[in-house]
């Protein structure tokens, strides 16, 4: 089935609108990720089923193409610096800081959830039997409805786990009968899957200690990220860190201070100070 160009440009400019995602090289990955979900719909044209999209104004439609056109590509220990900060310098300095067991930490983008549960290992490693005096339970973001699904029930291969240290699979999996793996209820239970999409405003009651995106900005243009970094400081607590993928450049202009590459903090006074 063909996805006639005037077709494609205007679902393009409302995909990057409303998502922030710049599909204008994509027609091909539209075609193909598109053609039989159309055909299943019942369509035999793209226009037809385009028209029904736009005319659904529940948006539920919309978040169905979204959800295909995602890229949702993850894995446990991606960008490994950041478990490493994240146990050696964030958790330390936070212990220290935070005095009312308050900890917070946003995984936005978080796809099927190695990544947020990743952090979750890792608070359950550092803190040990500590961790009951914390409030710790991390929010995992994202758009894609499919995505969101699998990373609830949290149920990975075993190739999936093979970057991880070795004895985590005993620790945080139960294995099942077919031979999958599904992270224990304790972690699952620290990590809570909402649908967030990061063109909106963020509006969370309270500012994050550590925010986690990476690998998303990749996908949106440069004012669209510089736009987003701005939001996601005044949604960072002072002194608190944003990490970032390290194939994404941080904008300019931004009012985080570097701190090494994909690692971004937010001085503890608005004059940049620390002290
Ligand atoms: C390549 S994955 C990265 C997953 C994980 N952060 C990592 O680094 O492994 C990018 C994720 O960002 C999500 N995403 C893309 N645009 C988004 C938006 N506007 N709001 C929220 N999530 C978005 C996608 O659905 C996808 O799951």
């Amino acid at each position: 089935m063909e996805l006639r160009n005037s077709d494609f440009i205007k679902l393009a400019n409302i995909i990057k609108a409303k998502y922030g995602l710049n599909l204008t090289e994509k027609k091909y990955l539209v075609e193909s990720r598109l053609t039989n979900y159309v055909l299943d719909c019942g369509f035999d044209d793209f226009g037809e089923y385009f028209e029904t999209v736009y005319a659904d104004h529940t948006g539920i439609e919309m978040t169905n193409i979204i959800s295909r056109l995602t890229t949702n590509y993850t894995y446990f220990m991606r960008e490994s610096e950041h478990f490493r900060h994240f146990t050696e310098v964030f958790l330390p300095d936070a212990e220290k800081r935070i005095s009312d067991g308050d900890l917070r930490i946003w995984s936005a983008g978080c796809s099927y959830g190695n990544e947020p549960y990743n952090f979750a290992m890792c608070l359950y490693e550092y803190f040990g039997s500590r961790i009951d005096s914390w409030d710790s339970r991390i929010l995992a973001t994202d758009i894609s409805f499919n995505a969101l699904r699998m990373a609830k029930q949290g149920i990975f291969t075993e190739q999936a786990l093979q970057e991880l240290p070795d004895d985590w699979e005993r620790k945080y999996f139960n294995r099942h009968v077919n031979g999958t793996y599904q992270v224990k209820d304790e972690i699952r239970s620290n990590v809570v899957f909402k649908y967030h999409n990061l063109m909106e405003p963020i509006s969370f009651k309270k500012k994050f200690d550590l925010i986690v995106c990476r690998n998303v900005m990749i996908y949106f243009d440069e004012p669209t990220k510089e736009d987003l970094v701005d939001r996601f400081y005044d949604a960072t607590e002072p002194g608190g860190y944003l990490y970032i993928g390290h194939a994404e450049a941080a904008p300019k202009n931004m009012r985080y201070e570097f701190i090494q590459p994909a690692i971004l903090r937010k001085p503890m006074k608005e004059d940049g100070s620390d002290e």
